[in-house]
């Protein structure tokens, strides 16, 4: 189920990635990662539709050397299952800007304080239909 995995690239603060896809119907979960390999992400992005605790959840966390970080949980989940969806990522040197379909903004802090984002994975229960940097 993995969409997209970039190693070796260099992503900098003020740097933007944009991805537009579809969840799909039956979707359970899907998630973007950011880090520097998949042991070590600064960003775990992960909309969750059926959470044992919450159902429809957004869950972000990081990642240390294979250990998660403290999870934080945003709800209701703002996406939905079924919808085609565009979402922009920018870092920001600190952390992490996210915008949804519905306009909203979500800030992430980069706790692992990594400098530069040399590790990129989309996957799950999401069609990715494009993925730019810019
Ligand atoms: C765990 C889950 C991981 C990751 C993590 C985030 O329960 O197994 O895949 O999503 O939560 O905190």
């Amino acid at each position: 189920k993995i969409q997209l995995e970039l190693k070796n690239i260099a992503l900098r603060p003020g740097d933007k990635l944009k991805l537009k896809g579809e969840i799909l119907h039956d979707a359970e979960k899907f998630r973007i990662d950011l880090g520097v390999n998949s042991e070590d992400l600064a960003l775990h992005f992960n909309p969750r539709f059926e959470d044992d605790e919450d159902g429809a959840v957004l869950v972000y966390n990081s990642k240390t050397a294979g250990y998660w970080g403290s999870e934080g949980r945003e709800m209701p989940n703002p996406l939905q299952r079924g919808s085609d969806v565009k979402i922009f990522l920018m870092l920001s040197g600190d952390g992490f800007e996210v915008e949804l379909p519905d306009g909203q903004k979500l800030s992430f802090p980069n706790n692992s304080n990594m400098d530069v984002i040399t590790y990129v994975q989309v996957a799950g229960d999401f069609k990715l239909n494009s993925f730019k940097i810019y």
